[in-house]
């Protein structure tokens, strides 16, 4: 098994499928890309993983979206695109990555929370001002933006 973590270059086509797959807008997906950086996650020459990273100010690196291909997740795929995130945004020079997810993302919220990531600020209602239509996981609505963070 060949796999491994690299930053995708520029001129590379966007793997939109997993991208979507984290953020259900493509519209919303088009006001980020641009400005980012992939970290993208392979196997066997197929991309199973991606993690976008956004410059948010000089000293803040956002993770914009992460994406683990449904066939492989619960390998630790997630914190190792993570764990990659950090140390570019440290080499970057970059005091801190953040990270926002929804209150309905309970595994997510798991995930980044054992990753060292701290809840640092809520924003409410963000996702029914902007998403045009209600989102729903583990029986519960998303409507709230919880933003966690870690200190590099
Ligand atoms: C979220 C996602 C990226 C995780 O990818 P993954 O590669 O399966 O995650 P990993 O295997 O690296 O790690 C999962 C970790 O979170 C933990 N975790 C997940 N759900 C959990 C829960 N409900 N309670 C406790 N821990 C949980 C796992 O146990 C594991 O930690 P461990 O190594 O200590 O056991 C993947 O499920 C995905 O692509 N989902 C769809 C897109 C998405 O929702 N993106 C995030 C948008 S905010």
């Amino acid at each position: 098994m060949n796999e491994g973590i690299r930053l995708l270059g520029t001129d590379e086509p966007l793997p939109m499928e997993l991208l979507l797959e984290a953020d259900p807008s493509e519209e919303m997906i088009s006001r980020y890309i641009t400005d980012s950086r992939i970290l993208a996650a392979e196997e066997n020459g197929r991309m199973i993983g991606v993690c976008v990273v956004l410059a948010v100010s000089p000293e803040i690196a956002e993770i914009k979206n992460i994406a683990v291909a449904e066939r492989a997740r619960g390998r630790g795929i997630a914190k190792s695109l993570i764990k990659e995130a950090a140390v570019y945004a440290k080499r970057e020079k970059f005091s801190a990555i953040e990270i926002g997810t929804g209150n309905s993302s309970l595994d997510q919220l798991a995930l980044y929370q054992k990753c060292g990531f701290r809840i640092a600020a809520v924003e409410r209602d963000f996702f029914t001002r902007h998403y045009p239509k209600p989102i729903f996981e583990n029986g519960i609505q998303c409507r709230d933006m919880i933003r966690l963070q870690y200190k590099l």
